[in-house]
């Protein structure tokens, strides 16, 4: 029944629900769960000690402007830091094309702010990141979904969906989130190309990028793009949109993230964040570059790579010693998750169900496609044999107990499944 309330919502509220994950965060807050569920980076790692000395530099010789109203585009030393630390990796952008915001949550929503029409279709791999489908929702977004495989979106696949006109294709080309799959480079090639010859703009994604455990660094589509277009000029124009957050390398709690794009972009975006908030906060940014600085994000970057291929590592053996043989999972090369696949027919809620008894907790992997209006799943139906693990937040010892226990839930199911399949058979 729709109380007053609920009547006077706005129309693009309709059909927006709490994220699956946050829900299911609450729920793992309880005494001894050992969770998988959301995408958490393990606090052991955070340099504390680090942030309060920047904390008391900051208010002892900056008080007055760390603690006053600052530009909507950021604190600029930190988006010159940022510059030279992504020059690293090839994307030689100025710091007119940096804007600073709230998280890169926040610039998924300014982005579908800036590009959504109700009814616009945005091409986006499935699965996807959950909290890129409930930015884009609220504009009223439509979908289409084209799959990825273990080298991730399925760039052979895209031609006839970018005839359909989507104003912009969402990708993670590494570690992705949920798959832990990364783009191999022939396909950021091709990626680019497309993009180039349909003029459907490409918002890359990437929060892991540095978080690599093994292999060799890939160039981002945004360096791509550059090459692509034989340009060296800075980031005046180009088909890219590159996004990235400090949440996995220095802290969530800070909610700092980032864009780069051409100016006239930036500009608009700009504009529209003031309406949003004005700016991210001063006194956060102002620590952050007081932490950042001086090599320490390199040197932090380093140890977390360390941490989180180890627990990587147990989780992977983990499952090599626990789960039953029809069971199968990716190998990321980096991030913060791995994707599990089941065998068809296995109700994946029952088993989320058992795993919460068992204490242990995970996401189905249903809630990462995009479901369009039309009816159409998507695959979330696909997405039903699937679970998304993060393997960052726990520590190696949980790790192994709450493989062992999520095995036996699924050993359990999987043993009854069989048998029910087999019984009209066999009666
Ligand atoms: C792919 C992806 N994009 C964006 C975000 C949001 O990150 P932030 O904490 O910077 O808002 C996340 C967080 O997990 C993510 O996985």
């Amino acid at each position: 029944m729709s109380t007053a309330w609920t009547a006077r919502y706005a129309l693009r509220t309709k059909g927006i629900t709490s994220s699956a994950i946050r829900e299911l965060l609450k729920a793992t807050q309880k005494p001894g769960m050992i969770s998988f569920g959301g995408g958490l980076p393990a606090p052991e790692v955070f340099p504390t000690q680090r942030f309060e000395e920047a904390c008391h530099k900051v208010l002892t010789q900056q008080g007055a402007s760390a603690l006053q109203y600052g530009e909507t585009e950021g604190y600029r030393p930190l988006r010159e830091l940022i510059a030279n630390n992504i020059a690293r990796y090839g994307i030689k952008a100025k710091v007119e094309n940096v804007l600073i915001t709230s998280g890169s949550q926040q610039a998924l929503d300014l982005i579908g702010k800036l590009f959504i029409n109700a009814g616009d279709r945005v091409l986006v791999e499935a699965p996807t990141y959950l909290g890129a489908l409930q930015a884009f929702n609220v504009y009223g977004a439509e979908y289409v979904s084209v799959p990825i495989d273990e080298n991730g979106l399925r760039t052979d696949l895209l031609e006839k969906p970018l005839r359909s006109g989507p104003k912009f294709m969402y990708v993670l080309p590494n570690f992705q989130n949920p798959a832990g799959t990364t783009l191999s480079e022939g396909r950021r090639h091709e990626l680019v190309m497309l993009s180039e010859k349909y003029g459907i703009p490409i918002v890359e994604d990437d929060p892991y990028g540095q978080l690599r455990y093994e292999g060799e660094h890939l160039p981002s589509l945004v360096v791509l793009d550059r090459e692509n277009l034989r340009r060296d000029d800075g980031y005046s124009i180009g088909n890219v949109i590159y996004l990235s957050t400090f949440s996995k390398t220095l802290a969530p709690g800070l909610r700092l993230g980032w864009i780069v794009a051409p100016p006239e972009v930036i500009s608009k975006l700009t504009q529209l964040k003031q309406g949003a908030d004005l700016h991210t906060s001063t006194f956060t940014q102002f620590v952050a570059y007081e932490v950042a600085r001086d090599g320490f994000l390199d040197q932090h970057v380093k140890l977390i790579r360390k941490v989180y291929r180890e627990r990587r590592d147990v989780m992977l053996q983990a499952l090599e010693e626990f789960f039953p043989s029809e069971v199968t999972w990716t190998h990321p090369q980096g991030g913060l998750f791995l994707w599990v696949t089941l065998p068809e027919g296995l109700d994946m809620q029952a088993i989320f169900r058992a795993a919460l008894e068992q204490n242990v907790a995970f996401v189905a992997g249903d809630s990462f496609y995009a479901r369009s209006n039309d009816g159409h799943d998507n695959g979330a139906r696909e997405g039903s044999r699937h679970m998304r693990l993060n393997f960052s937040n726990a520590a190696p010892e949980q790790i192994q107990e709450g493989i062992r226990r999520l095995a036996a839930a699924v050993k359990s199911h999987l043993a009854a499944t069989t048998i029910r399949l087999k019984l009209p058979l066999e009666v």
